[in-house]
């Protein structure tokens, strides 16, 4: 009885003397490249906190143009600042995107394109995780709807220009829906367009802001996951690093190739959800 009580006691605090070691070894993917990009154009999707915040502050201190695609502008707007002041890069922009809403995500993309020669990285990264069941504008499921659909159609949209703007990366940051959706991305080969997907380890993000449980796990398991800035990593090698091209179309963590399930190999799957996705977004199949 004693015993058990001791061992509740300095478990905790066994815990946190070995954290350190302990989040170093979950980190163990760094993105080493030393690319610049001067004159480069990025968009990421849902930057105004977590991953993205911290990808897009690591694209403006390499001299980017990044564009926070943010749901919350005023939000953005404060971290855009933040971003200008650590980096000394001004051209960090907000526009608004609600991904949850395609009027929202045509409309960014209109004003994206009028405003823009380039788009040479994408980074797909906003996401929902475990909201309570809700739709979106459009009437589709939540999760389906943002974190697959939305994405799915802004690619779509700023795909011309992506293509123009050879060689060019589109990264999605994990989701189930993203690893389907991958295959048939081998249409554009040779259009000097390349995706990865990224799963980005447990990351300590806003993600499970919806539920008490996770929130409260997370809080428990905190001193062993990863930051955000260590969880923005893998995009960040899968967006920046020489020579990824030979890899289009795999899935990454801790910026290594990783295996991906069967299902999220198999071609008819994958052409089901590609053709059932231009379907609810009235995109013609091609
Ligand atoms: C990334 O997402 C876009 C939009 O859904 C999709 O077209 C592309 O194939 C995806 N790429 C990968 C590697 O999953
Ligand atoms: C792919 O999925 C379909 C439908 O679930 C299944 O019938 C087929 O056997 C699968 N193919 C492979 C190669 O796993």
């Amino acid at each position: 009885m004693i015993g058990v009580l001791l061992l509740l006691f300095l478990l905790p605090f066994l815990l946190y003397i070995a954290a350190p070691q302990i989040r170093k070894m979950l980190s163990s993917g760094v993105c080493t490249s030393t690319v610049q990009l001067p004159g480069k154009v990025a968009v990421v999707t849902g930057a105004n906190t977590g991953i993205g915040k911290e990808t897009a502050k690591e694209l403006a201190q390499r001299g980017a143009r990044v564009y926070l695609a943010c749901r919350d502008v005023q939000k953005g707007e404060l971290v855009a600042r933040e971003i200008q002041i650590m980096t000394g890069n001004q051209q960090v922009l907000v526009r608004k995107l609600d991904l949850a809403d395609t009027k929202s995500i045509r409309a960014f993309a209109k004003g994206f394109l009028a405003e823009e020669k380039h788009l040479h990285i994408l980074i797909n990264n906003a996401g929902v995780m475990m909201c309570p069941y809700s739709k979106t504008a459009d009437g589709f499921e939540m999760h389906i709807g943002v974190n697959h659909l939305g994405h799915f159609l802004l690619t779509h949209l700023l795909l011309e220009k992506l293509k123009e703007s050879a060689p060019s990366r589109v990264v999605n940051v994990s989701s189930l829906a993203h690893h389907l959706g991958r295959i048939h991305f081998h249409n554009l080969q040779g259009s000097g367009v390349t995706t990865y997907s990224v799963h980005p380890g447990t990351v300590n993000s806003e993600l499970v802001r919806h539920s008490y449980l996770m929130r409260w796990i997370w809080w428990l398991f905190s001193f062993f996951i990863k930051t955000s800035q260590q969880g923005a990593q893998t995009s960040l090698y899968c967006a920046l690093t020489e020579g990824l091209e030979v890899l289009n179309g795999n899935h990454f963590s801790d910026c290594h190739v990783a295996w991906v399930s069967a299902q999220a190999r198999n071609e008819t799957v994958a052409r089901r959800l590609w053709d059932v996705s231009c379907d609810l977004l009235g995109i013609p199949v091609d």
